[in-house]
């Protein structure tokens, strides 16, 4: 089956955006990176989904995270649908912060296994999902999440797993249910106790158990 599993690297291919054509690891340079599809251009919840994530494009730039949309319509369609989006967040002067990808081919779509079978366009092509693939400055697979066409995302959701990711790249934890910046989080289960102690200074807290097992470690990172 075509796609992308979490920890492949990326595939580095070309594809013609509205700012010209990339390889989308040049693309990338050293950042992380973001690529996120929409069914089809012109239609009402893509709009309000690349909308709001224009207005975040801030809180991406300040965690180091790379913007790029993709559907299967043509430049054309996304530039003139990008003043669209734009004019959604009552800014008609900035062009929309982010390339988008033209696979007009579904070439593209077809090796990163983005199709929905079930949304399909007037002549009865298959429409792009809702997928959202977040890559690691190694060019590696970090996360997928995957809707169907009728349900739009959560971009502040996306802000939050992108803190995990990059949390949890850089030190032994794992954030729990309902995490978001400042909380506490889990001490991983591979961890042994000395090895937590010494990881974390600020102390380790762990909640008692019917089991008896010592898993429910808890630290400030
Ligand atoms: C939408 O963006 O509103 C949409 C696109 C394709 C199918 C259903 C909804």
């Amino acid at each position: 089956m075509p796609g992308v599993l979490l920890g492949d690297v990326f595939p580095n291919f070309e594809a013609e955006t509205t700012i010209g054509k990339i390889k989308f690891h040049d693309f990338l340079g050293d950042s992380w990176g973001i690529l996120f599809s929409h069914p089809k251009d012109f239609t009402p919840v893509c709009t309000t989904e690349l909308a709001c994530a224009a207005s975040l494009t801030k809180n991406f730039q300040k965690r180091g995270v790379k913007m790029i949309a993709l559907s299967i319509d043509s430049v054309e369609d996304h530039r003139n649908w990008s003043k669209d989006v734009m004019a959604f967040n009552d800014d008609l002067e900035s062009p929309l912060p982010f390339p988008i990808i033209a696979d007009d081919k579904r070439e593209l779509s077809v090796q990163l296994g983005m199709l929905d079978p079930d949304e399909r366009d007037k002549d009865g092509m298959p429409l792009t999902a809702r997928c959202v693939f977040v890559v690691g400055p190694d060019k590696k697979l970090k996360l997928s999440i995957l809707y169907p066409a009728t349900t739009g995302r959560n971009f502040d959701e996306i802000l939050r797993v992108i803190d995990s990711l990059q949390l949890t790249a850089q030190k032994k934890v794992a954030t729990p249910v309902n995490w978001k910046p400042g909380d506490k989080v889990m001490v991983i289960p591979t961890l042994s106790e000395a090895e937590a102690a010494s990881h974390f200074p600020s102390g380790v807290t762990t909640k008692e158990l019917p089991s008896g097992k010592k898993y429910l470690r808890y630290t400030q990172p």
